[in-house]
């Protein structure tokens, strides 16, 4: 096709790993602990707030505030405000997008141009990489590096941590913005105070924005604390803050996120925001709004669902990582989200009859061979590093353990019989 028929950054779609992977596990009938949603519903409270928004008369049929329905946004920045310590402005700080995903989106098309340099730490929820260069910036690559102990302790997302010398060093008077994703998907890594501190410092320094995606940060465990980077001293200002009422209430297909900060960043998302969605679904919104408004209340309580969803979860970890460690797939015990990463290499598996390219990274390939063999279906954990930076992590494979029992111990009755074959 002739050049000025197509443009820049649209050709890769059909490369894209939830598209090859989800269809791969159709396919093979696969038990799916592949992609990051859950197999239960949400919460009662949340799905009668959205029965009785469908219900409630005609205005939740039809548009809302384009930038927020006013519900939503008042209780987001009464809930947030409470959390970072200061005063956040319903109507100018914050935006409500079409999930997390198009508040990335907006941020990267709002805040980055042509030649700018963003900084992305590794493993990354793979779309920011093509949004930076759509809007004509170069994506700059630091990895977590896992530490390695004396090998007595299991291993834990807390060991994979940033060189302060390396981070620094990708700093460059072209650097926009550093993205950060805490608690992370894949590795489930909940980033400390003093980690985050490091960041901040050289955004302040070097006067880059940071963006931060906190889509999971209701769930964390053992005591670890997900903290804003937003809150910290002279952050509020350069951080955009990304959250997921589908990762917060389980309801991923509801697609409601948001976008915060400050008045000046949040204009420009809301510039983007207007040419491409102009409207977020209203009724979704509505239910959203009452389930925080319920959240606030019952904050820090038994009751609160941001207590039951991570204790819940908690259990689920313990049973994943119990299953792999007996298939004698190592799991990397996450402090955060719902996703477990786990080590192949104790693994061997014999590709030689098995439909694959030999180009192809060794977790793709194990991949495939799980679904295809055994109808357990999970996620390279490549597919989350830059290209310089794949073979490197190309060992390791995602869960993800937001399902029901019934659906992890399938898995686990796959994994018995696979730990047997060796
Ligand atoms: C780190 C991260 N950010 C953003 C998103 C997108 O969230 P949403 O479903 O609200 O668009 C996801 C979804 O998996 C995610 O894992």
């Amino acid at each position: 096709m002739s050049g000025r028929l197509h443009a820049r950054g649209t050709e890769r779609v059909h490369k894209n790993v939830w598209l090859e992977f989800a269809r791969l596990a159709a396919d093979y009938k696969a038990v799916n602990l592949g992609q990051g949603f859950p197999d239960f519903s949400p919460p009662e409270f949340v799905q009668d707030a959205f029965c009785k928004a469908v219900s409630g008369g005609h205005q939740m049929h039809q548009y809302t505030r384009p930038f927020g329905h006013p519900p939503l946004v008042h209780i987001l920045a009464k809930f947030f405000g409470r959390i970072v310590g200061r005063e956040i402005d319903p109507l100018e700080d914050v935006l409500v997008t079409v999930g997390a995903y198009q508040a990335l989106f907006c941020a990267f098309q709002a805040l980055i141009e042509e030649g700018d340099e963003v900084i992305i730490v590794e493993p990354f929820f793979d779309c920011y990489q093509p949004m930076v260069k759509k809007a004509g910036g170069k994506p700059v690559y630091v990895p977590l590096r896992p530490v390695s102990g004396d090998g007595s302790a299991v291993p834990s997302s807390g060991d994979w941590v940033l060189s302060p010398e390396e981070l620094a060093s990708k700093f460059t008077p072209r650097t926009k913005a550093v993205v950060i994703n805490t608690p992370n998907n894949p590795l489930g890594k909940v980033y400390k105070t003093e980690e985050l501190q490091v960041i901040a410092d050289l955004c302040i320094k070097h006067d880059v924005l940071c963006i931060s995606d906190e889509v999971y940060e209701w769930l964390t465990y053992d005591g670890n604390k997900h903290v804003k980077i937003a809150g910290l001293p002279g952050m509020w200002e350069r951080t955009v803050t990304i959250g997921s009422a589908g990762k917060t209430f389980s309801a991923t297909g509801w697609k409601v996120g948001w976008a915060i900060g400050s008045e000046q960043i949040i204009q420009r998302l809301k510039a983007m925001h207007q040419m491409s969605v102009f409207d977020c679904a209203t009724a979704a919104q509505e239910a959203v709004a009452r389930g925080f408004e319920r959240e606030y209340e019952l904050f820090g309580t038994p009751e609160s669902y941001f207590q039951q969803l991570p204790a819940m979860l908690h259990q689920k970890r313990e049973k994943l990582a119990s299953c792999l460690g007996g298939a004698g797939l190592q799991p990397v015990m996450p402090e955060g989200g719902y996703f477990m990463i786990a080590d192949t290499s104790s693994v061997t598996v014999d590709f030689s009859d098995f439909m694959s390219t030999d180009d192809e990274p060794h977790d793709f390939r194990f991949v495939k061979w799980l679904i295809k063999e055994k109808g357990l279906a999970t996620i390279p954990v490549s597919a989350f590093y830059s290209p310089e930076h794949r073979k490197d992590f190309d060992k390791y494979i995602r869960f993800c353990f937001i399902k029901e029992d019934s659906t992890l111990d399938a898995a686990d009755d796959i994994l018995r019989t696979f730990s047997q074959r060796q």
